[in-house]
């Protein structure tokens, strides 16, 4: 990437001891090297060596460089931490960040383990996705990762951060202030979940599981750095209502960490398998009704991200052609291609859920697909993967199914699957969620009516609903607004339990419903909830819908960009700037 700086390449003429701290010590031969044009997202490091290789043949270089300025290495100041005391800092490797971290083969097909020495000033603590970790003298902290990983995984973060028990393998890390809250909220569950996967997939094979609470202003949910899950403090909820993105970050053990897709143009194996996994562990530990609901909101996002993308858009297939080829223009930038992270959307997740889901049904028995899930870890684990290994695969376990040509079914080709962009052409029966499902849709319906039932609307108790319930009702108020004139401000009355809500996933609903509704006198809370976190997937739909809407929504969406910019992760302000039609700097 631009933004490192290399100052010299060399090549240890004597093999470095791999299994020794560091090659300090053993003769170097300098060597030439140049940076050369690649992508808008990186550029290629060259170096020379000095005779041709045979194939095989083991080589060590050292790369003397500094970095520190671009985009996967993010800085923030006291006032943008939860404690607001101390600065902070953390890496976010995924997709193709990791590259401004440390020079590297930033791709998903090369896997190796890491090791790190991190010096850090006197009162800060150094984390990183590493299987041990030591503290030595003179704020000095040594991570080793023992197991292959690809570039994107490696993490650090740094900060006033200290750590508390959550179970025999796991702890939670995060600013003292947020350290009770944190412990709470995971006392005990971590290692039910864990548990479950190891059933299911196989050998947990990480080690620890530790969880980290990110700054507010983390773009992500989660992210499933391996030993160490980074999380957005918005699943602080108090309540353990939001504990399906910690059991989706754990799935990735299995699925993504341990079988990775080998280029970001088949995310979906990561990140469907997942969703898969996420919800065969949630069926587990909290039954069918409960995880269908879930999977249910899940369906919605992707309805909501093809409405508004167009599902002919070619980001609506599960392969997507990303590959850098094409035009360079003379200042040596490469027009084709789609940056890797900008494929970050509903349709990996959950239109690659519903394959899996198609899978597991050609398959007709969940014992037997739960098998080969466990079969195909096993097969592929440390490896990196195309989707035609997986489904060959699949074939190769299921030969009956492979016999019947279940590959070239019409209408349901594995390749029509993979390349045809759109809605999937199977939907796993969600019907087991029914029960909480349909109290939500038939409340829905009641509130968008012309004259309110209010007889009927106080029949319904909606405060023993669990959050799901509540997000899929929401939903479904939001598809059906804008309501009847005066419905919406009725229903905020009416809920304070909704309307008043600290929990994220409702407070994104019903901001999106004042806004859709062009509620103008409950502005504050959109403004308020865009203050107090900068997760990409609440953030970017927030401001779509500031954008195409009033006036006044329009100046809202300006005003409240120019005070928070500063505190958004980069990729994330660079979308809100196209979101708002201001330019971009690449
Ligand atoms: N690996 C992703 C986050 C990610 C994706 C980072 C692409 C960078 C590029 C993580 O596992 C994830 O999917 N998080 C979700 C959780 C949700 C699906 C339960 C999130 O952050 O919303
Ligand atoms: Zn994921």
């Amino acid at each position: 990437h631009p933004s490192v700086a290399v100052r010299g390449a060399a090549l240890l003429t004597e093999p470095a001891d791999r299994t020794a701290d560091g090659p300090d010590g053993s003769p170097r031969q300098p060597l030439a090297f140049e940076s050369r044009p690649f992508a808008s997202y990186g550029s290629a490091l060259h170096i020379d060596l000095p005779q041709p290789l045979r194939a095989g043949q083991l080589l060590t270089v050292e790369i003397d460089y500094e970095a520190g300025e671009g985009p996967g290495v993010c800085w923030l100041a006291p006032e943008q931490t939860a404690g607001k005391q101390k600065p902070y800092m953390y890496t976010q490797g995924q997709a193709v960040l990791n590259r401004s971290f440390f020079p590297c083969f930033d791709t998903p097909s090369v896997k190796s383990t890491y090791s790190a020495t991190v010096k850090v000033p006197e009162g800060f603590t150094a984390v990183m996705s590493a299987t041990s970790w030591e503290k030595q003298k003179d704020n000095t902290f040594v991570f080793k990762m023992s197991q292959p990983i690809p570039s994107y995984l490696i993490a650090l973060a740094v900060g006033d951060i200290v750590s508390a028990e959550v179970g025999p393998r796991s702890r939670v890390w995060a600013e003292p202030c947020l350290l009770e809250a944190a412990k709470k909220e995971y006392d005990g569950v971590i290692e039910e979940f864990l548990g479950v996967g190891e059933k299911l997939f196989g050998p947990y094979v990480w080690g620890r599981y530790d969880i980290l609470f990110m700054p507010p202003s983390f773009p992500f949910g989660g992210m499933e750095n391996p030993c160490l899950t980074f999380l957005t403090p918005c699943l602080l909820a108090g309540d353990r209502s939001l504990v399906d993105v910690v059991i989706h970050e754990i799935s990735h053990s299995w699925f993504g960490n341990l079988v990775t897709n080998a280029s970001w143009g088949e995310f979906w194996l990561n990140e469907g398998f997942t969703m898969y996994a996420q919800r065969r562990i949630s069926t587990e530990v909290y039954g069918s009704a409960y995880t269908c609901l879930e999977a249910a909101t899940g369906r919605a996002l992707l309805r909501q991200h093809m409405d508004s993308t167009g599902e002919e858009h070619p980001l609506n297939r599960l392969r997507v052609v990303i590959e850098p080829g094409g035009e360079v223009t003379p200042a040596g930038f490469n027009l084709a291609g789609v940056n890797p992270d900008d494929t970050y959307n509903e349709t990996p997740y959950e239109k690659g859920y519903c394959f899996v889901s198609y899978l597991a049904h050609l398959v007709g028995d969940q014992s037997k697909f739960d098998a080969f899930l466990q079969a195909y870890v096993n097969r592929f684990k440390f490896q990196s993967i195309t989707a035609d290994d997986a489904l060959g695969f699949f074939l190769e376990y299921f030969p009956e199914l492979k016999e019947k040509g279940v590959d070239s079914t019409p209408g349901l080709e594995f390749d029509r699957w993979l390349n045809t962009p759109g809605w999937p052409p199977f939907l796993p029966d969600l019907s087991p969620g029914q029960q909480l499902m349909k109290p939500a849709e038939e409340l829905a319906e009641l509130w968008a009516a012309d004259g309110l039932n209010m007889e009927a609307i106080e029949a319904v108790d909606i405060l023993a609903w669990r959050t799901y319930q509540l997000v899929y009702f929401l939903d479904q108020v939001l598809q059906k607004s804008p309501l009847p004139a005066g419905n919406v401000e009725r229903l905020s009355k009416m809920y304070p339990k909704i309307s008043k809500s600290q929990n994220a996933e409702l407070r994104l609903r019903w901001c999106q419903i004042i806004l859709k509704n062009n509620l103008e006198a409950e502005y504050s809370k959109v403004k308020d909830f865009l203050h107090s976190q900068g997760k990409q997937k609440y953030t970017l739909p927030l401001y779509r819908a500031m954008w195409g809407g009033s006036e006044a929504a329009q100046a809202l969406a300006m005003e409240t960009f120019s005070a928070t910019a500063a505190q958004l992760h980069v990729n994330v302000r660079n979308y809100v700037r196209k979101i708002l039609g201001l330019e971009v700097a690449e």
